[in-house]
């Protein structure tokens, strides 16, 4: 086994965040607004979309490559037809040799009540669901298909009841929006199995019409938190994690919170994804993929297609969320941006 890749800025390679589809039964404001994702949105064929043999050959040699989390996005990946049997194949791929290779996955929860057991034992470790408000009405608006929170909240029981575990709730906060949620979401997860993460809104894609007043920072989200509930800080589980984590006083638990835009994270940014149709991307806010699929479909050889994977981590520079505070806002919009849905938040 190798011992792993390093880019250009002596990061390595341990993460690998694999978007299953570019579909969601939501359109939440701020990711699929209903004016872009319309009735003729064109998401891709079927035969565009990397098949489960492709993406298990990807993720084999992510893992020779050093990469410990294998983490399943879109879209909504619990969408994706048989997303159960990838989610084993993947499983297998833990070998004695590769040591503890982990297999996440990030939904909204709406199927979850039906699919729990199946995610179970296909062999999933670690589960986030987004839940934005506990206000069904507000829960309603932001997924904007009148999806009740009641369901979503069902599914996160169901997946705990049958073993699924650690399970973490993520909640964007977007001021004037669901930001009066921020104390309640904290009351209801705290003492429960769960661990709840507050996220800042980010600027990806182009449709959510991101503007920086309506992130709220991170600082202020744990002030307020702890205003209600004590907390103290813990440090980081591994080098490399998004969130910050901090404790409840009281030993009921803890928080996390994602600062994307007011303390980034790019110098320990241990993350690639792989985009639906299979183009390997070096950041979420990359304005490029890398065309993995035209190598695969084009029989390339495992040891070729390893170099070329190495090839490009070795030479990846990016780091756009610090870059991001330097550029004018004018410059910012200029910037062409690829959709979270595509690229896999
Ligand atoms: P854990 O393995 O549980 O720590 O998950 P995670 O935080 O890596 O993934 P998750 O899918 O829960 O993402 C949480 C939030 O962090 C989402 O809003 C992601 O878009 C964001 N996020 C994840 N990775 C990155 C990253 O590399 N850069 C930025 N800017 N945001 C990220
Ligand atoms: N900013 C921050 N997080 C976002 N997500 C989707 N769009 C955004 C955005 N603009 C979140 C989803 C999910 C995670 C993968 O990314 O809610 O929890
Ligand atoms: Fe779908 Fe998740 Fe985007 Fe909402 S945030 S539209 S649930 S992919
Ligand atoms: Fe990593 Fe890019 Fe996010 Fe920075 S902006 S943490 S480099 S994915």
């Amino acid at each position: 086994p190798s011992v792993g890749l390093i880019d250009a800025r002596e990061r390595p390679l341990r993460d690998l965040r694999i978007s299953v589809t570019d579909r969601c039964n939501f359109r939440c404001v701020y990711c699929m607004p209903r004016s872009v994702f319309g009735r003729d949105y064109a998401f891709l064929d079927r035969d565009e979309l990397l098949s489960f043999e492709e993406i298990e050959r990807i993720s084999r040699i992510a893992v020779a490559h050093g990469v410990r989390k294998l983490r399943l996005t879109g879209g909504e990946p619990l969408l994706r037809r048989g997303i159960e049997e990838l989610i084993s194949r993947l499983a297998a791929l833990r070998t004695p040799e590769s040591r503890k290779v982990e297999i996440a996955l990030t939904t909204n929860g709406s199927a979850l009540t039906l699919k729990a057991q199946a995610l179970k034992d296909a062999g999933l470790d670690r589960l986030t669901v987004s839940v934005d408000t506990l206000d069904d009405e507000l829960f309603q608006r932001m997924n904007d298909v009148r999806f009740p929170v009641s369901r979503v909240l069902e599914g996160i029981e169901a997946a705990h009841e049958v073993g699924i575990g650690p399970i973490k709730i993520n909640m964007v906060v977007k001021r004037g929006l669901n930001d009066h949620e921020i104390e309640p979401m904290a009351a209801r997860f705290k003492d429960t199995p769960y661990t709840l993460r507050f996220i800042e809104y980010m600027d990806v894609g182009t449709s959510n019409g991101w503007e920086l007043d309506e992130v709220v920072p991170a600082a202020e989200i744990v002030e307020r938190v702890g205003a209600l509930f004590p907390l103290e800080p813990v440090g980081a589980r591994a080098t490399g994690e998004t969130a910050k984590r901090w404790q409840y006083v009281d030993g009921s638990g803890e928080i996390g919170v994602i600062s994307s835009v007011t303390n980034t994270f790019c110098g320990t940014c241990n993350r690639a994804r792989i985009s639906t149709e299979g183009k390997l991307f070096t950041c979420l806010f990359a304005t490029e993929g890398h065309d993995l699929r035209a190598l695969l479909r084009g029989g390339v050889s495992d040891a070729e297609l390893s170099q070329a994977m190495a090839g490009i981590w070795g030479a990846r520079d990016d780091r756009y969320s610090e870059i991001r505070s330097e550029l004018t806002p004018e410059l910012r919009a200029a910037r062409p941006r690829i959709e979270m849905s595509y690229i896999g938040g």
